[in-house]
């Protein structure tokens, strides 16, 4: 038996009132899109078809992304409705050998994989299953009409229904299994007289349900879509608090998990502490003990065992084991700090090895340097890497003493055991063990206040 899923992701989101195409809104660390294709890696499936329209060419980027160059999109030029988006599948031959199709739309992204399996169970034997749920506010979805025996008989469209049909509170959440070769046959005699003057799915199954349409109940925080940004808000909540739910099963502290944000992709190791305003971004990844925050941004970041970050904005940057960083710190990408290294106060870090035990506590500016083990670097040190046209090198060795305030000339390289006086522009290199130091000599004016104050005449 060979298993699809189509995830219908053609539409415009014209709710959400936006130049991006629905899908791709971003909700606790991923797309829409994302959320929903992440959902069906568990189920075995042979293929994943994405059905794109608007923006068809990024919905199509983000899909591969996702879900692997396997996935297969078809092009639904006009969205005239989410049934014309199945049939579109199917005559572009995205569906050819297929026995059960699975219909997600690309809008669920609270959607596990667990129902989704259970609808493939429900569907054997029937020419489809569908996904329902009961709400206290129906509004907006299509609602499940049930004959006298309790069956499912139809959909009715919220636009298209009467106001006994509005009161019925059981939805349709769009997810469907079907018998692909009753699917295909019944969806070319969807019609579109109806409110939205659409070719709607949900009118398949009035005409399936005498070959047999099994429902398929949900918990309703799960299946429910994202028409408008308060709903995209209400996901990302959801979604953000199972994450945390799950980050404190594992072990990981977190301090205060309403000011604390975790994308799907980020990894915390137990015994991790995460303080207040915590965000966690990207691919970031967090070892045992470590402890994060508070109020610190990390994105693509890296933090081994026993670091501590606080007050810090950190990008694509690799904090080493035991190494401190904060507050008020600005690790830019490539900043990388070896094991028990220190980048403090008002320090940024640009594209540099900071290596082990080596300091950089205050108010300096560390770019495309390489800093040995051991070595103290003096408040207010710029490595001064830009001449206005390139990036230029410094190399600084182990056990270097550079004085406060230096500004390192790039390209420079400062030796091991090497000093630099506080004050001095460097402008060669250093070679090992040497004391460079630039500064004019000191003039001391005596009694300059009197003198500047003038006699007295009062
Ligand atoms: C749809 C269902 C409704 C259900 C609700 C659940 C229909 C007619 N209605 O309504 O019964 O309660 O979902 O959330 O199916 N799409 C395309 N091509 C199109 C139209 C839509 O790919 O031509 C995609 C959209 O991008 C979206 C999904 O299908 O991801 C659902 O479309 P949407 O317009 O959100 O449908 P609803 O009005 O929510
Ligand atoms: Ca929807």
């Amino acid at each position: 038996m060979t298993r699809a899923a189509v995830v219908l992701a053609a539409g415009k989101g014209t709710r959400f009132r936006s130049d991006l195409a629905k899908v791709l809104h971003p909700v606790a660390g991923r797309s829409l899109l994302g959320w929903v294709l992440s959902a069906l890696q568990p189920i075995d499936l042979d293929r994943v078809v994405v059905v794109v329209g608007h923006q068809a060419d990024d919905v199509a980027r983000e899909a591969a992304r996702v879900a692997g160059d396997g996935v297969v999109t078809v092009h639904q030029a006009e969205q005239r409705g989410t049934g014309h988006a199945l049939r579109t599948a199917f005559e572009a031959g995205a569906l050819d050998g297929v026995h059960t199709v699975l219909v997600v739309p690309g809008d669920a992204p609270l959607v596990a994989g667990a129902p989704l399996e259970a609808m493939f169970d429900a569907q054997r034997g029937n020419a489809a299953a569908m996904m329902t749920t009961v709400l206290d506010d129906p509004t907006g979805y299509g609602r499940i009409l049930r004959d006298r025996a309790g069956a499912v008989a139809r959909v009715v469209e919220e636009a298209d229904a009467t106001p006994d049909e509005r009161a019925v509170r059981e939805v349709n959440v769009s997810m469907y299994v079907f018998d692909a070769a009753a699917a295909d046959r019944q969806l070319s005699r969807l019609g579109t007289h109806n409110a939205q003057g659409e070719e709607y799915l949900t009118d398949i199954v009035e005409l399936l349900v005498d070959d047999g349409v099994a429902a398929v109940a949900a918990p309703p925080h799960s299946v429910r879509g994202v028409n408008d940004r308060e709903q995209l808000a209400q996901a990302g909540a959801a979604l953000r608090s199972a994450m945390l739910s799950q980050l404190l099963r594992d072990g990981v502290t977190i301090v205060d998990p309403a000011t604390t944000y975790v994308g799907a992709d980020c990894t915390v190791a137990p015994d991790a502490v995460l303080l207040p305003s915590t965000h966690l971004e990207g691919a970031t990844h967090i070892a045992e003990r470590a402890v994060i925050g508070p109020s610190t941004r990390l994105v693509d970041t890296t933090v081994d065992a026993d670091a501590t970050v606080t007050f810090t904005v950190a990008v694509s940057a690799v904090v080493g084991a035991g190494a401190q960083v904060g507050p008020f710190t600005y690790l830019r990408p490539d900043a990388q700090l070896a094991e028990r290294a220190k980048a403090g106060a008002f320090v940024e870090v640009k594209q540099s090895v900071v290596g082990p035990r080596s300091k950089v506590p205050h108010l300096s500016y560390i770019g495309n340097t390489v800093i040995g083990s051991d070595t103290n670097i003096g408040a207010a040190t710029v490595t001064v890497n830009y001449d206005g046209r390139r990036k230029h090198q410094t190399t600084i060795g182990d056990r270097v003493r550079i004085g406060a305030d230096t500004m390192l000339i790039a390209p420079i390289k400062v030796g091991d055991d090497a000093y630099t006086g506080a004050g001095s522009v460097v402008t060669s290199d250093v070679p090992a063990g040497a004391l460079a130091v630039e500064r004019t000599e000191q003039r001391t004016i005596e009694g300059y206040a009197e003198r500047k104050r003038g006699p007295d005449t009062s």
